[in-house]
């Protein structure tokens, strides 16, 4: 390795930074899209319904119409929640625990899931506390590599479902083919028909780019007969604001009488004068759908910056996603390096989401895995990040 890059990180080491790229949130710019909702004046009755009392458990009629447009299903199949999707998954997860059928998940004996990698820490999170043993499938880039996942769906029982991040996958950005979504409902049915298709589309109208053509995950099951079996979540946390959107959920049949009853008993109603906010800044899908278009702006310029920077690697020290939408960039190093370059990046002062936090149980069997969230930081910031990003990848990759 030539001296030149050790003392050059060196002198950054100098510099004293403090940079966070660690979560894929907005920055202040995009948050100030939505300014508007903060000083919204809301009548207090929408219709005969008292917004500021208790009441309408699955949200109300504006909030389900527009989660029906965004997940393209029946307004009946549709609850609008409080700000986080995650909540709505977890509270899934432990209707099925508590009260599955025909047995509930917390009887089953060695439970399993299938964990798409890479993939999203808290989804791993989340199946670690309910004891779930999670078994982990590559991602393609058109969705679920489907041979391996008939694989380990062959050679295991008590397999309960699979969680899925159909578009802008987090971190590594695969958008599913409409023939990988069908598939995966074929061969996971025929598995079981209970089965569950857990799709978080946390990313569903987050393009910056032109995007791949997808059919709504909703009309494909509808087509594959597997609505019963098939829950898809979504939310405005990165639409208007982080813990200060609204969430949605659309689910059938057992599924669907599951999440109304473990709500029941934990939230008597969502935030409606949110909800009513929301529908007023929102009329319809289209404004959701303009609105994204400013982000988009905003956040295409950050990933442009993170390109610039990681361009100059050789392709043997690693290679990157170059998504079309969504939040993150995926970096796969040739060799096992990913811990030593995160360990780099904070002595020069710049905090990475951790090494194998794409993995189930913070392994990753390559150590090869990082994930880069330009958008939260300021351009500048970005430039320093991806500079110091790149050297300590060049040190770790001559040095191992
Ligand atoms: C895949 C995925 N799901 C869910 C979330 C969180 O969504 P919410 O704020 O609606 O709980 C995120 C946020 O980073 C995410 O990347």
């Amino acid at each position: 390795m030539s001296e030149n890059i050790l003392t050059y990180f060196e002198q950054i080491k100098a510099q004293g930074l403090s940079i966070d790229i660690t979560r894929g949130k907005p920055d202040a710019y995009q948050l100030d899209l939505a300014n508007e909702l903060l000083s919204m004046n809301i009548e207090p009755f929408d219709g005969d319904v008292d917004l500021r009392n208790y009441g309408e458990p699955y949200g109300i009629q504006d909030a389900r119409i527009l989660g029906s447009d965004l997940l393209s299903a029946p307004f009946d199949n549709v609850i609008t929640g409080e700000q986080s999707s995650l909540m709505l998954t977890y509270q899934m997860i432990l209707s099925k625990y508590l009260f599955a059928k025909p047995v509930s998940w917390k009887d089953v004996e060695a439970p399993k899931f299938i964990c798409p990698v890479p993939g999203f820490d808290r989804h791993f999170r989340m199946l670690e506390d309910f004891g779930i043993e999670m078994i982990t499938v590559p991602l393609v880039e058109d969705g679920v590599d489907l041979d391996l996942f008939s694989d380990v769906l062959q050679s295991n029982s008590n397999v309960l479902g699979i969680i899925c991040v159909p578009r802008h996958s987090n971190p590594s950005g695969e958008v599913y083919s409409d023939d990988n979504i069908s598939e995966l409902f074929k061969i996971g049915r025929q598995y079981s028909e209970d089965f569950l298709f857990l799709f978080d589309h946390a990313y569903l109208v987050h393009d910056f780019l032109p995007t791949k053509d997808q059919t709504a995950v909703w009309k494909l099951a509808e087509q594959n007969s597997t609505t019963n079996q098939t829950v898809v979540v979504t939310s405005f946390s990165k639409v208007t604001f982080g813990g200060g959107g609204l969430s949605f959920m659309a689910a059938a049949s057992d599924n669907l009488d599951l999440i109304k009853q473990i709500r029941g008993s934990m939230v008597i109603c969502p935030d409606k004068v949110n909800q009513k906010r929301h529908t007023k800044f929102f009329k319809d899908l289209r404004a959701v759908k303009d609105h994204m278009k400013k982000h988009a702006d905003l956040i295409r310029p950050k990933f442009e910056i993170a390109y610039k920077a990681l361009e100059k690697l050789d392709k043997d020290v690693g290679e990157y996603s170059q998504p079309t939408g969504g939040y993150f960039i995926t970096f796969k190093s040739q060799k096992p390096i990913a811990s030593k370059i995160v360990e780099l990046c904070k002595e020069a002062g710049v905090l990475l989401t951790p090494a194998g936090a794409t993995h189930p149980y913070g392994k990753d069997p390559g150590n090869n895995i990082l994930r880069i969230a330009p958008t939260f930081i300021s351009e500048k910031e970005l430039e320093i990040a991806m500079d110091v990003f790149v050297t300590a990848a060049q040190i770790a990759h001559s040095q191992d």
